[in-house]
């Protein structure tokens, strides 16, 4: 199927902004780089839910040598806008102590989820913590931490697809999409 230009996510049409492909080659080389610094370490890629799920599975295939894969739940959206609040829903039940740990993101936005994340996080005694998100939004950001591996830098427009949703709708979508 040739890939769509312009989707609809409930009452909202969105229009191609990343292609299927373009992910595709941004993702290996996000597997690869990874793969310098953590091959022989075996990190714990922390996905995100629920919009990561797409990207974790791509990367850590990508990663292509030994590593171990969780996911824990944080929320702060609803709709189209962050409620500054962050809910954790799904604990943190993989061993973290003396382990590398890859928090994987499917977009940073204000960098609040993170943020706050962090120091949860860090209580556990990782060895080391990095964050690899697929799509960061430097417009938006407001919240200083350090982010050392990003796919794509995109402009402060609300996006679907490849994980991503507007009230659920969208997660399928292979390319990613912007509000038109
Ligand atoms: P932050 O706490 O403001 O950085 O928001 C992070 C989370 O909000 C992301 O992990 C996404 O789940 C969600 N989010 C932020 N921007 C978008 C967007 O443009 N589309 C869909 N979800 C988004
Ligand atoms: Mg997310």
């Amino acid at each position: 199927m040739q890939e769509p230009q312009t989707v609809k996510a409930h009452d909202l049409t969105f229009e191609l902004m990343i292609s299927q492909k373009e992910i595709q080659t941004k993702v290996e080389a996000m597997g690869e780089d990874l793969r310098k610094k953590y091959q022989g370490k075996n990190p714990l890629f922390l996905g995100v839910l629920n919009g990561s799920f797409v990207f974790t599975a791509d990367l850590v295939r990508a990663f292509e040598t030994t590593c171990e894969v969780s996911f824990i739940k944080l929320s702060s959206y609803s709709g189209l806008e962050s409620t500054g609040e962050v809910a954790t829903v799904i604990g943190l039940t993989a061993e973290v102590e003396d382990r590398h740990i890859i928090v994987v993101e499917d977009i940073i936005d204000t960098g609040k989820t993170m943020h706050d994340f962090l120091p949860t996080l860090k209580k556990m005694n990782p060895a080391s913590v990095a964050f690899a998100t697929f799509l960061l939004k430097p417009d938006a950001i407001k919240y200083d931490f350090p982010i050392e591996y990003i796919g794509f830098e995109i402009p402060n427009k609300f996006v679907v697809g490849y994980g991503m949703d507007y009230n659920e709708q969208g997660r399928n979508l292979r390319g990613i999409y912007q509000l038109k």
